[in-house]
């Protein structure tokens, strides 16, 4: 009768003593890696003929120590990878997350936080209410506004576009609209519901990459006339490319005239509102029907963290609340959110977790401070490499990016020889261990590409890697 039954043949758990031993080495090992970080280099790769032999092998039967494990993967796997919080990354969208939130990610973990129901979360669940409500004051946007957080900004879009489309009844034909300087996230959420290719319109942005308003309603009026539906227009809050911002105010207004949905990408530029310079820069973002914005771009939160926030929550909910039998115990009433309802994870971690901690431990004003900062220090880079008889300005500095080329004054190469000297002289750059940028193409000019945004990064770390740059595109220029 009191039985037991067979003893499981097999033991997934481990002592109390073996789980501290291996998470005090793993904080140790953490630890470690930040307090070199600076003096490190900013990126280190291998090529898949270099990591198969490492790493290649069938799942072992028997297990080993979890130190020797941890131990490995910290040698082998880990190094091997850009180091985007290095103050010297300037490539892509650096991330340079704080302590208190990757804790955060860690505690979420180890509670195993289903964050899909209100009944399945309670605590955490109204903390992601207060975290969204946070960001929508910081965005300002109604007490109707609210919103989730996503594995990212892709994921955001993606949210955002299915209510968008169903806002617009799901016609047979949808379109959306973006500047050529749209982000390719939009492009990928479209054709992922359904948005064939011809409705996907890219118009040609200005001579400052934003979205020109004439081009759009032109467009627009075209798609129509193709009989298309317009289902969205998505404006960027700072692109990719060069940081630039569409004119949200009057793409605004045109697409209430038009009656048509407007998402703002503001992915990476969005928290530039907590500073003063970058609310100023952003005015006209509260106009929008959706946003996406990423906490672990600018708001220093490890991935993933990104949000979308709507104008009115009740486009979302319709959007997206299902009311399978099998999850009818977690209808606890309107009140009670259920974030599955809002977006297309039903199962989903405690992610508001990290930038609740975050907040909590350092205050508002240290986020301020250190957005702030980082427009400050792409603005300053911009005066140098204004100043400078080596390097050639092609973007200003518009929230953190700035682009440029080396081309010394009076060199007379052809553009096509810029080009191949800026690549190579990107190339050295990274393998010297200086820094780690990235390059784009601009009016079809080769650029190099500065992203500042990590609070760790000073104008030491600027000015030394463009001291560099010059000195290196000189060497290049002689050898
Ligand atoms: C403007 C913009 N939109 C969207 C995205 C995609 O976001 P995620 O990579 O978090 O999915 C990015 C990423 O860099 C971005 O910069």
């Amino acid at each position: 009768m009191n039985d037991p039954g067979p003893k499981p043949s097999s033991d997934l758990t481990m002592s109390a003593e073996a789980m501290r031993d291996l998470a005090d080495r793993a904080v140790e090992l953490i630890i470690a890696r930040i307090e070199c970080l600076a003096g490190d280099r900013p990126w280190r790769g291998a090529s898949r003929v270099e990591l198969e032999p490492l790493l290649r092998e069938p799942p072992p039967e028997q297990g080993r120590a979890a130190r020797d494990v941890l131990e490995r993967a910290v040698r082998d796997v880990l190094p091997v990878a850009a180091r985007v919080d290095h103050p010297r990354f300037f490539a892509f969208i650096p991330s340079a997350p704080t302590w208190p939130g990757v804790i955060a990610d860690f505690v979420a973990a180890g509670f195993n936080i289903f964050q899909g129901t209100w009944l399945g979360s309670g605590g955490p669940s109204q903390l992601e209410l207060v975290v969204i409500d946070w960001f929508r004051q910081w965005v300002g946007y109604p007490a109707t506004a609210g919103g989730l957080f996503t594995s990212g900004g892709s994921a955001a879009i993606l949210d955002a576009l299915v209510a968008a489309r169903e806002h617009h009844g799901a016609p047979a034909r949808p379109a959306i609209f973006v500047s050529d300087q749209g982000h390719s996230a939009i492009e990928r959420a479209a054709r992922i519901i359904g948005v064939r290719p011809d409705g996907i319109i890219k118009v040609a942005s200005d001579e400052h990459f934003r979205l020109p308003i004439a081009a759009l309603a032109q467009a627009v009026a075209a798609a129509r006339a193709r009989d298309y539906t317009p289902i969205a227009i998505c404006a960027n809050a700072g692109t990719t490319n060069t940081g630039a911002i569409d004119p949200l105010r009057e793409i605004a207004a045109y697409c209430s005239r038009e009656k048509i949905w407007l998402h703002v990408d503001a992915a990476y530029g969005g928290f530039a509102v907590l500073s003063e310079r970058g609310r100023a820069l952003l005015a006209g973002l509260q106009l929008a029907d959706s946003i996406s914005l990423d906490a672990h771009k600018w708001l220093f939160q490890p991935f993933e963290a990104g949000c979308l926030l709507v104008r009115d929550i009740a486009t979302l909910e319709r959007a997206f609340r299902f009311q399978a039998e099998y999850m009818q115990d977690t209808r606890l009433g309107m009140e009670q959110v259920n974030f599955a309802d809002r977006g297309l994870q039903l199962t989903r971690s405690f992610r508001a977790l990290k930038v609740w901690m975050s907040v909590q431990t350092f205050g508002m004003a240290a986020f301020r401070q250190a957005v702030a900062r980082a427009i400050e220090l792409a603005d300053r880079a911009g005066d140098y490499v204004r100043n400078s008889e080596f390097l050639e300005l092609l973007s200003p500095p518009s929230l953190g990016i700035l682009c440029f080329r080396f081309r010394p004054r009076d060199c007379g190469l052809p553009a096509s020889r810029l080009d191949e000297l800026n690549e190579r002289l990107q190339a050295r750059i990274i393998a010297a261990g200086t820094a780690m940028l990235s390059s784009t193409r601009l009016h079809g000019a080769y650029s190099l590409r500065f992203c500042i945004m990590s609070h760790q990064t000073t104008w030491q770390d600027v000015s030394h890697t463009l001291g560099a740059i010059e000195a290196t595109g000189c060497d290049l220029l002689v050898s």
